[in-house]
């Protein structure tokens, strides 16, 4: 039966029990492990003599307009734009990837890095104490750190590199602004130093991160319209806490709240969820103990429930955690098309991958906002490092972490801070543009602030008190919803 082919195996399989042949090239393209060879077969049915490559194309075509208009029908009121999805690389990676990764991490980030107004001499690193009698002028590099050490007597050592060379910075006991600075670095972060020099060290004055500009205000839309925003559904687990998700599904409808709750709600056009979409299955050791639904596809088919049950006018949009399939490594491709099938089908679904960005709410005279999708693998690595995200609260206030990683422009400036797969063509955890909203999930409790014209938020969840969030330091507060008012900014978290 064409619903029972899951692989390629699979595919060849059932159309050689047709007697039909496939020609040795036309699968090509299609790798092993993707989810597509079912609705391949469906789309060949009819095929009464050999499959060619020509077919195979047809179908993907196909396929990716079907993805595009999921997207762009029923472009009414609330209109979502996918600006970024990751798009996985195909082909074997090599060291050689790694470097090429890395280097389009440098470019981007020290692209960035440039505009702003601080340096003096900017210069490579290979030019540095070239003349010997210049040296302690002031100069500038970028570059990527690759040893942050601390000596006996509290100054930092940094080792940095661009694409010429290596060069040690010193930042000084004596420049408490420095050593703070110095304490929040992270290694394989980009960053632009200022300072004297002699040919083997720059004595750092200045410390100088990306950022986000200052003089950008917050985007106000042009007309009283709502976007909610959700995370950590975790819906399969025996803890998923049904009764509040049917209470907010009710306020939704605008059968629950005083009057000024179901103006908002009669008024929400968007609907974000950053991960965890369902518990899933064999994530975590004993895993089978805390599941109430034990089978993947019917944790989402749950799922589709619940969500068929919001006012269709409202967009959803869906991005992967770690909880999610078919994978953990960065990017996070889009919900699975077998798994959550029923979650696709879904006229007013938007599938994201982790990170993904869309463009909500644009209109004639209004360009929309940008929304940066995250799960947020990487915050609790930044939690546990850096002291200052500590001592401001840790994953209880992770919108301070947000800001951190912003000031950064990388989800994951550390390389062991989240399992990634690198690509040679960009690095897509680099956050080129200044989206309107950073958006993450994973901690289970939630944040909001906003930061210059960016608004930081964290999704709070829907199953309870997990052992796993205590084991992290988290206090987690579930059935929580945020509430933005797209047209004055304002933030409001719900308790349901
Ligand atoms: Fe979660
Ligand atoms: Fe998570």
């Amino acid at each position: 039966m064409i619903s029972e082919i899951k692989s390629k195996k699979d595919f060849i399989q059932y159309f050689f029990g047709k007697g039909i042949l496939i020609e040795p090239d036309a699968l090509q393209g299609i790798d092993e492990t993707s989810i597509v060879f079912e609705d391949l077969a469906f789309f060949l049915r009819e095929k009464s003599n050999a499959i060619k490559q020509e077919d195979v194309k047809q179908f993907l075509a196909q396929n990716q307009e079907k993805d595009q208009l999921q997207v762009s029908a029923d472009p009414d009121k609330y209109p979502v734009k996918i600006i970024h999805n990751y798009v996985d690389e195909k082909k074997k990676r090599t060291a050689k990837d790694f470097v090429a990764y890395y280097n389009n991490r440098y470019k981007a980030l020290s692209k960035i890095l440039r505009l702003r107004s601080e340096f003096i001499n900017l210069t490579s690193i290979n030019k540095i104490g070239q003349d010997a009698n210049r040296s302690f002028d002031q100069i500038s590099v970028i570059g990527m750190i690759y040893v942050i050490s601390e000596t006996k007597k509290g100054h930092f050592i940094l080792e940095v590199e661009d694409n010429t060379g290596k060069i040690k910075v010193l930042l000084s006991n004596k420049r408490e602004e420095l050593i703070k600075l110095g304490k929040e670095l992270v290694v394989d972060e980009v960053i632009g130093i200022t300072g004297g020099y002699n040919k083997d060290i720059i004595f750092a004055n200045k410390i100088i991160i990306p950022d986000v500009p200052m003089n950008k205000e917050l985007k106000k839309a042009p007309d009283e319209t709502y976007a909610v925003f959700l995370s950590d559904l975790h819906v399969g687990s025996k803890k998923f806490m049904y009764e509040q998700f049917a209470k907010f599904i009710k306020w939704l409808n605008g059968e629950l709240g005083n009057e000024n709750q179901r103006n908002i709600a009669k008024n929400i056009g968007y609907i974000i969820v950053a991960g965890d979409i369902v518990e899933g299955v064999g994530i975590q050791p004993r895993q089978e103990e805390v599941l109430e639904i034990k089978d993947i596809t019917e944790q989402y088919n749950k799922c589709a429930e619940l969500f068929s049950q919001i006012p269709k006018h409202i967009k959803i949009i869906l991005s992967p955690g770690n909880h999610d399939p078919p994978r953990l490594a960065e990017p996070q491709p889009v919900l699975s098309k077998e798994y959550a099938k029923a979650l696709w089908r879904m006229s007013n679904t938007v599938m994201l991958t982790s990170p993904g960005i869309v463009n909500i709410h644009s209109s004639e005279n209004f360009p929309g906002f940008d929304v940066l999708v995250y799960h947020g693998n990487s915050l609790f690595y930044y939690v546990d490092k850096v002291v200052r995200l500590r001592e401001a609260g840790g994953v209880d206030k992770i919108d301070v972490t947000l800001r951190y990683l912003l000031q950064k422009r990388h989800l994951a400036p550390a390389h062991t801070s989240t399992l990634f797969i690198p690509d040679s063509r960009y690095d897509p955890l680099v956050i080129e543009k200044v989206p309107d909203f950073f958006v993450v999930g994973h901690v289970h409790k939630a944040a909001a602030s906003n930061y210059r014209s960016t608004t930081l938020i964290c999704g709070s969840c829907w199953d309870g008190v997990s052992e796993y969030a205590l084991k992290h330091g988290s206090h987690p507060e579930p059935a929580r919803a945020i509430i933005v008012n797209l047209q004055t900014r304002q933030l409001n978290i719900m308790k349901f």
